[in-house]
């Protein structure tokens, strides 16, 4: 067998290697190995994916693991005592992915709650919960799910997930920015260096830093989880002095998430877009919103490096080129077709960034955000037609990355030629703060922004959804103080979305 063989073959855990090894052997004694924890997500209305990662010393290079592969045993049980285990299994931890595990079990139940472990040597790691989706053609009567973004660490503690485990949802959807390269000068709590990572020894050290934090460690063992990508998580435009960096980091996120869809060390094209069925209530096209856009910097004109930290360019004719994509062209065929043919009762995107035009005037002037899909509006224009030409679903966006909840009713933007009429709920951030000079650009232009019906750039949280046939509620739960490792949570806001109806109401 020639190497590639033996590796893929090595990854896939196929046959018996001479190179694995057990744990005892495989580190330098026999230290704990699941130090970051267990988690479940990418679940399906039949399958599921288990991930723990082997790390006894989680900020060695090696995670204090040998280069060796490793067997890993899994049950899947349906009690909390794993005494009724319905299915076992073996998989390979291998150095080539930071021994980590990505167990993809198919063939189970519909809407049923699971528990799950892994063993290695002695050692057994803390016993995690996950859910199945309800069948792919019931019609449950309710549904509870979560949207969150933006956890940097350095800002406070992810206590917000304390709260989300008690809501209990069937899942969270973490829009993206689940790690910051940054503290962006906080030192509230310090990240495990404050150089950005570049390596990808680097990049695993800091994915272990967050893994190791114990709010967002509950929420992983007992709640799957949809993860996508945004800037702060891989390196954003790379120039081709930075594509190592990037699959590195792209890498590393797939080595500490519980997803599917990776292939190989170095290969970019990561499928991480998932088309999310809740039975025939509810369809989610969560989005890749990083890996296949075009530059957001398209506009030669860099006339305000220090408005909003440099996120905002004058309005230039380039921006509004037909072929400019935010999504790429395989996969804005794929969300058309999900969006014409959806047959659920809510048709819904989930995004990592804002998707309805916000208009900033300043010094006399029209700029744009240069963060998310206002500096593709060609792209908006085709996915918004595909909303309206959807054969049937009451269509909502989901969105977040600006670290402020809001609520807007699209059918109001006063520019007919920008008018989306979709509502859109923005969740605030797990931490991450929005200082002034970001905020400012957005207060300042409330008043031009009609649409915008809440707007709280001050409290960090996330978003509760809970949907049935007839109405949609969206809950922006806000944590009273993220310095607080057991700060209570408020509800801030509630809106209503009645279907078939337009706008929203609020209602608490
Ligand atoms: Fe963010």
């Amino acid at each position: 067998m020639n190497r590639r063989g033996f590796l893929i073959r090595t990854l896939l855990g196929l046959g018996s290697s001479p190179l694995l090894l057990p744990l005892a052997s495989a580190t330098a004694g026999s230290a704990y190995p699941f130090t970051l924890g267990i988690a479940s997500g990418d679940v399906t209305d039949s399958a599921a994916v288990l991930w723990t990662r082997l790390a006894p010393d989680p900020f060695a290079a090696d995670g204090g693991m040998s280069p060796v592969g490793v067997c890993v045993q899994w049950e899947l049980a349906l009690d909390p005592q794993m005494s009724r285990v319905v299915r076992r299994g073996e998989a390979t931890a291998t150095p080539v992915f930071a021994h980590s595990v990505h167990v993809e079990i198919d063939g189970l139940d519909p809407d049923r709650e699971y528990w799950y472990c892994f063993s290695v040597a002695a050692h057994q790691s803390p016993i995690g919960r996950t859910k199945t989706l309800p069948n792919a053609d019931s019609c449950p009567e309710s549904f509870r799910f979560i949207t969150a973004s933006c956890q940097n660490y350095t800002h406070g503690y992810f206590v917000a997930y304390e709260h989300m485990i008690r809501d209990m949802p069937d899942f969270i959807i973490h829009l993206g920015d689940y790690f910051y390269e940054t503290s962006f000068g906080e030192t509230f709590r310090k990240h495990e260096t404050e150089k950005a990572p570049v390596s990808l020894t680097e990049f695993r050290r800091r994915h272990a830093l967050y893994k190791m934090d114990r709010h967002l460690k509950q929420a992983h063992a007992q709640i799957p989880f949809f993860t996508t990508i945004d800037n702060h998580d891989a390196v954003e435009d790379a120039d081709p002095g930075q594509f190592a960096q990037r699959a590195a980091a792209y890498q590393a996120w797939y080595e500490h998430m519980p997803v599917r869809g990776y292939s190989l060390p170095g290969d970019n094209h990561f499928e991480l877009r998932r088309r999310i069925p809740i039975g025939e209530l509810i369809q989610i096209s969560l989005l890749d919103g990083r890996q296949f856009r075009d530059k957001k910097e398209v506009c030669e004109n860099n006339d305000y490096p220090d408005y909003g930290f440099g996120n905002y360019r004058e309005r230039c004719e380039l921006v509004f080129d037909e072929n400019r994509s935010m999504l790429g062209k395989d996969q804005e065929q794929w969300l058309t077709r999900n969006l014409v043919e959806n047959t659920a009762t809510w048709n819904v995107i989930a995004s990592p960034g804002p998707f309805l035009p916000f208009r900033y005037q300043h010094d006399g002037k029209e700029l744009r955000y240069i963060g998310a899909w206002d500096v593709y509006p060609a792209n908006r224009t085709r996915v918004a037609s595909a909303l309206e030409s959807a054969r049937s679903g009451h269509p909502l966006i989901l969105s977040g990355d600006v670290h402020s909840f809001w609520a807007v009713d699209g059918a109001q933007i006063e520019d007919p030629g920008e008018r989306v009429p979709v509502v859109e709920f923005v969740t605030s951030s797990v931490t991450a703060n929005w200082p002034e000079p970001l905020a400012r650009p957005i207060t300042e232009n409330l008043p031009y922004n009609k649409h915008v019906q809440f707007y709280e750039p001050d409290m960090r949280g996330y978003a509760l959804h809970d949907v049935s046939a007839a109405e949609w509620k969206t809950t922006f739960r806000a944590v009273e103080n993220v310095r607080d490792a057991a700060s209570p949570a408020i509800n801030l806001a509630e809106f209503l979305v009645e279907r078939g109806e337009p706008g929203l109401t609020r209602t608490g």
